[in-house]
């Protein structure tokens, strides 16, 4: 999706370049959410540069260099500067529909948002017959119109404030929004709001901060300052001209000892990943918070008290180091991440799995064991990948369980508005903790009173936030759009979660043991399987790269991994591939099997085994010649297959293995089409929009 940064200096002197790089930079890490960027940046008063360019952020920096007037050693000792990549929902990517969105040739308000507007057609029709003209196609510039309308609407002289104004909008906005606005009426002022869609604050000081929270300030119950009676129309809500003004506590935190505002830098981000390289400490925003920065004071407002919402934001440490987020030496940071399974895996098995006394613990869930093993059934909702994840690890969570388990894709749980109770559990299970399908059906969840659990890799998001208890699975940041290092460790952190929920059953204790035993094993036979890689190099230059289409055929625990390596195929390399569902085959995509037709079988050593090889003979006696993926030790393989062989684990587990050779084709076929492997075309990273 679309990614925001910000930057802030208040009595912190820095140069016209260093705030440009710093945007700059900002952008690139954010550069996995969008296609096409811009920055901007204030000069003289009142004034602001924008510079727009479509495509990589490198594109940008390259204008922006080339621009022999500017001064790049112009001095701020304060300043406030914004910038913006684009995933385009509404309009194509193009300068025009670029961000920030004005309000008017003088940039009276100015806006980057990220998420979708669903009324912006009714807004946009009010406020074109009020004489505000659309430059761009986009859903976000109704905000900056709506700003001015509402700011020219105000008698001179009872103009609202910045906060008051921006909450008169947020009121008429419909839909998800993480947006920035600046304006000329309030020079060094900016306001940050979100709903729906993902917004951080980074914060460096030179001295230690007073206290590590921010207070929430609350407003009056009504609107606050929309017009009065804005020109004949009901667009907007009366004026309240009783309303009192907002209390203003101090925010103590940015304070220094002698009450006066210190010395401050803000960063703001869709991502902390475009944080981290300046400050550690960040705080997150929460739906409907209005953050204004005005003189280094950073300020949260919310329209009204919400009891079931803490009135102090934390200001937390990130856990995340930049070495993380870079690609180090490797070509694509999906290549890194699949590189980095051994060590992921770890991560998120670490102090939960104790390997001696074959026990597992999870903190986040420990108060709620007692509820979940007593609830009636376990529902999964993700979308994608993460979804995968939950099909993989289902039989094993039945079996270790015996509690009832459906798994949901998000979009289709809501479509049909699936009957939820009290005594349901309903686990979330989503990489960036952002996704806006499954975060609408975790709050249908929660309004039905269900325990909500949410697994997401991601702390500090919505999932995070707004769940009962959780899991997070620590797999590190995950920056390739095509996910591969998040989906092997929400597998273990599901495994992980279904042992500690049967660690009573007596019954199941040599089951466990094994799984655990072989949970010790992972981190050795994923870099025993990573040493494939050359091999599958090949096999995918010799074998597929021009292939229109690619079947991937297993059954019980493969089956997952067959949906998950087929869409890996697709979302990477353009190639039509489809899982297929072994026992499925006879029931119709048999006719598509004759020479021609790629073919990989996964067929590894279980209790499944005779029955994926009457599959391979009926594949075969249609002149098939698949591509079988089976274990090392497995000697009944006839030669003249085509083989990619893996270590062996327990049949539960044997799917965190057969899965990576499968994320190496996929990458290896997409190199070779020449496709940009961390930014496959018409995806986004984190889906935030409906
Ligand atoms: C595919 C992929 C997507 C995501 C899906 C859910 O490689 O990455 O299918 O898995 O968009 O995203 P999260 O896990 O962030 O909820």
């Amino acid at each position: 999706m679309c990614g925001i940064f910000a930057y802030l200096n208040y009595l912190v002197e820095k140069d016209r370049r260093y705030i440009i790089n710093t945007l700059l930079t900002g952008l690139s890490r954010l550069e996995y959410r969008g296609y096409d960027s811009l920055a901007v940046n204030g000069d003289k008063e009142n004034e602001f540069l924008i510079f727009r360019e479509v495509g990589k952020v490198a594109a940008l920096r390259a204008k922006i260099e080339s621009q022999s007037t500017l001064d790049m050693n112009k001095k701020f000792l304060s300043h406030t500067s914004m910038a913006h990549t684009r995933w385009a929902t509404h309009g194509q990517p193009c300068e025009k529909n670029s961000h920030p969105h004005r309000s008017d040739p003088n940039n009276e308000f100015i806006v980057v948002h990220n998420g979708i507007i669903t009324n912006y057609k009714e807004l946009r029709t009010i406020l074109e017959k009020n004489g505000y003209l659309f430059e761009s196609d986009t859903d976000t510039e109704c905000i900056a119109k709506l700003a001015k309308y509402i700011w020219d609407n105000h008698a001179k002289g009872s103009k609202p404030t910045f906060t008051t104004l921006v909450k008169a909008v947020c009121k008429e906005l419909e839909g998800a929004f993480a947006i920035i606005v600046k304006s000329t009426h309030f020079p060094d002022e900016v306001i940050a709001t979100r709903r729906g869609s993902p917004l951080l604050i980074g914060v460096k000081t030179q001295k230690k901060l007073k206290v590590d929270f921010v207070d929430v300030e609350f407003g009056g119950a009504e609107a606050p300052a929309a017009v009065a009676q804005p020109k004949g129309n009901s667009l907007l809500a009366p004026i309240n001209p009783s309303h009192p003004p907002m209390q203003r506590s101090q925010s103590r935190a940015f304070l220094s000892d002698d009450g006066m505002p210190q010395p401050i830098e803000y960063f703001l981000a869709s991502d902390p990943s475009a944080i981290v390289e300046h400050t550690k400490r960040v705080l997150y925003l929460e739906d409907g918070d209005i953050a204004h920065i005005d003189e280094g004071e950073l300020h949260i407002h919310r329209l009204r008290r919400d009891d079931n919402m803490s009135t102090m934001r934390q200001i937390q440490t990130l856990e995340m180091e930049l070495a993380e987020i870079m690609k180090g030496s490797f070509d694509h940071f999906m290549q890194k991440e699949i590189y980095e399974q051994p060590e992921s895996v770890v991560n998120t098995m670490r102090g939960r799995v104790n390997f001696d006394t074959r026990t597992v613990t999870l903190g986040g869930l420990s108060t709620y064991l007692a509820t979940i093993r007593r609830c009636r059934r376990i529902v999964f909702v993700a979308c994608g990948t993460s979804y995968h994840s939950c099909i993989a690890t289902r039989a094993i969570f039945e079996e270790l369980t015996e509690i009832p388990i459906s798994v949901e894709l998000a979009s289709d749980f809501l479509d049909r508005k699936t009957p939820i109770f009290r005594d349901d559990v309903c686990v979330f299970v989503s990489q960036s903790g952002e996704t806006a399908d499954t975060i609408l059906a975790l709050r249908y969840c929660l309004e039905r009173g269900a325990l909500c659990v949410g697994i997401t890799n991601t702390v500090g998001s919505s999932i995070s936030r707004e769940t009962h208890c959780g899991v997070h699975i620590n797999a590190g940041p995950e920056i390739g759009v095509a996910s591969t290092k998040a989906y092997t460790s929400q597998f273990i952190a599901l495994v992980m979660m279904a042992l500690q929920l049967s660690e009573d059953r007596i019954s199941k204790t040599e089951r466990r043991n094994a799984i655990i035993d072989d949970l010790c094993r992972l981190p050795q036979v994923i870099k025993e399987t990573l040493a494939l890689d050359n091999e599958l190099k090949q096999l995918s230059r010799e074998s597929l790269v021009k292939q229109a289409s690619l079947l991937i055929m297993g059954r019980g625990y493969q089956n997952a991994t067959c949906l998950e390596g087929a869409l890996k195929i697709k979302e990477l390399s353009y190639m039509h591939s489809e899982g297929i569902l072994a026992g499925e085959l006879k029931h119709g995509p048999l006719a598509l099997i004759d020479e021609n037709m790629p073919v990989i079988l996964i067929m590894t050593k279980d209790s499944l085994y005779p029955k994926v090889q009457s599959a391979l003979q009926q594949v075969t006696a249609r002149k098939g010649h698949p591509i079988i993926i089976c274990n090392t030790n497995d000697s009944n393989i006839p030669d003249k297959y085509r083989t990619i062989r893996v270590p062996q684990l327990v049949d539960c587990l044997q799917g965190l293995i057969t899965v990576i050779p499968l994320q190496l084709l996929s990458y290896h076929i997409a190199v070779a089409r020449g496709v940009n492997v961390d930014f496959p075309r018409n995806l986004a990273k984190s889906v935030t929009v409906e």
